[in-house]
């Protein structure tokens, strides 16, 4: 078995809160801040729903291992936040695993619906009813998510800096 890293990457669904969490951590902890779905824009040169639309889920799903597979070789004590079906492949929950310490941001639909509202970023979510889409997907995936974490922290009705303190104080072993 593999050494784990030393960095802390962030998972949960769509409007989790992961990329602003992530943000609010990295002035925390100062330690440098990437979003994983930013990077596979810039190198396909190419928004997320634009690669979904022009290549398919598959290959954006294959990107996402490419790069895990990369950052598990190159970063050591960074943070990370990761696209919503990033834990989903057995794969890449084994690759965040190595990474480092995988932190669960747990949301309910109802506030993903709340965040998410009128938004045309996400393709998985551009349904007729996407309070039942999200439903469906969380059944899916909570499983996954719980499985793929470390630490697991709920981030409803809560701030970004509140959450971000909460992530603080678990990793120094702490409860979240
Ligand atoms: C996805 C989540 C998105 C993005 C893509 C697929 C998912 O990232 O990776 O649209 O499968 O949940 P965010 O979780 O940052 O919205």
């Amino acid at each position: 078995m593999e050494k784990r890293k030393n960095n802390i990457i962030l998972i949960g669904f769509m409007g989790s809160g992961k990329t602003t969490v992530g943000i609010s951590l990295s002035y925390k902890m100062q330690r440098t801040f990437s979003d994983t779905d930013k990077m596979i824009e810039k190198r396909e040169g190419m928004c997320v729903s634009e690669i979904f639309a022009a290549q398919g889920e598959d290959y954006f799903r294959e990107k996402e291992t490419e790069l895990l597979r990369e950052l598990k070789n190159e970063r050591e004590g960074q943070i990370f936040s990761t696209g919503g079906g990033t834990p989903l492949r057995a794969e890449n929950a084994r690759l965040l695993h190595e990474l480092g310490t995988v932190v669960w941001l747990k949301v309910s639909a109802e506030t993903v619906c709340k965040r998410l509202k009128g938004d045309t970023t996400r393709p998985l979510l551009q349904a007729a009813d996407p309070m039942e889409r999200i439903k469906k997907l969380l059944k899916e995936r909570e499983e996954r998510y719980a499985s793929a974490a470390d630490i697991v922290v709920t981030a409803d009705k809560k701030t970004v800096s509140q959450i971000a303190a909460e992530i603080v104080t678990a990793l120094k072993g702490g409860t979240a």
